[in-house]
């Protein structure tokens, strides 16, 4: 969608947050471009009863505290959870202090909810945005076949190809994570945008950018360079780097912003029964096989461009 578009885009933000998770959220709710219906937290970067209590702090953070929030799936659908805490620190959102939430939890569990907002909204209209394990969005296939075709799209954080894994040398942790969810994603025919490692590498929180962010003085721009000082450390300790990659928030911008992205229609299929490379992402980018095209993946991005559409966002709080 541009940003000329009339009618707010009805999304589902599904996800585990984390502080990059926390940034998409923030960037959505910033836009009157996005009709945020829910939020359904997912266990991936920490246990669920914290991402569930995150995205409430995120919410809160933002001033909405009317956004609804659902707590989805406690585990992966046939593995034990694997969780991040080496990269987001025990809370998920290390950096900044905060309290807990005063905003409920909605008692509908997030799956339902899904489900439920599929079936009544009309055919075509909801894009789910996936920010983690796609634990939540397969147990709904799996309830309701049906929703398949209602799906407008689903644009995800998730894969690498190019770049290899970040949790294993051949997969990246939310499709690692739950690998047999991904699995049934990929082949529910639903449209997929995936935003891999192969792009989400190249959106640095480089000190340039994070200075831009300060300068807009806010509690919301403290609170976001508080987190993402804290998130950047693993990539900067470990490899390096200048910043660390702003991986989520590249779904909101793709809704926002599009042509700041370039990819490539391609088949993906995800690796399940190889010690090796489980949840590795299988892109035939070189189209040298006759399967089907079932996911957009993305490979580069104007990542000054991004960091701008974030800053204008940003700077509404
Ligand atoms: C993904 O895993 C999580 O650590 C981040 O929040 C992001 O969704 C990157 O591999
Ligand atoms: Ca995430």
């Amino acid at each position: 969608m541009s940003d000329q578009s009339q009618e707010p885009m009805k999304i589902i933000i599904d996800t585990d947050p984390g502080q990059d998770d926390a940034v998409a959220i923030l960037l959505a709710l910033a836009s009157e471009h996005l009709d945020v219906l829910g939020i359904t937290a997912v266990a991936g970067n920490v246990p669920l009863d914290l991402t569930q209590k995150n995205a409430r702090v995120i919410c809160e953070l933002a001033g909405k505290p009317e956004t609804r929030v659902f707590a989805g799936a406690r585990s992966p659908m046939e593995r034990p959870l694997v969780t991040a805490e080496n990269v987001h620190g025990s809370t998920g959102l290390n950096g900044p202090d905060f309290a807990d939430p005063i905003m409920a939890l909605q008692p509908q569990h997030a799956v339902d909810f899904i489900v439920e907002t599929l079936l009544s909204q009309p055919a075509g209209d909801v894009t789910l945005c996936t920010l983690g394990p796609l634990t939540n969005i397969a147990l709904a296939l799996q309830q309701a076949p049906e929703i398949a075709d209602r799906i407008e799209q689903i644009v995800m954080m998730g894969g690498g190809f190019f770049e290899g894994g970040n949790i294993t040398p051949a997969a990246e942790f939310n499709i690692y994570v739950d690998p047999e969810a991904a699995q049934s994603v990929f082949g529910s025919g639903v449209p997929i945008v995936m935003m891999p490692l192969d792009v989400t590498h190249k959106v640095m929180t480089t000190k340039k950018r994070i200075a831009r962010i300060e300068a807009l003085g806010s509690s919301v721009s403290r609170f976001v360079v508080e987190m993402l000082e804290f998130f950047e450390r693993f990539d900067e300790e470990k490899y390096g780097t200048d910043g660390g990659p702003l991986h989520d928030p590249t779904v909101i911008a793709w809704l926002l912003k599009p042509e700041l992205f370039s990819g490539r229609y391609c088949n993906v299929e995800i690796e399940t029964g190889s010690s090796l490379t489980d949840g590795m992402t299988v892109v035939d980018w070189w189209q040298v096989t006759d399967r089907a095209h079932n996911a957009l993946v993305i490979r580069d991005v104007n990542a000054d461009g991004f960091f701008d559409l974030l800053n204008e966002h940003l700077a509404r709080y």
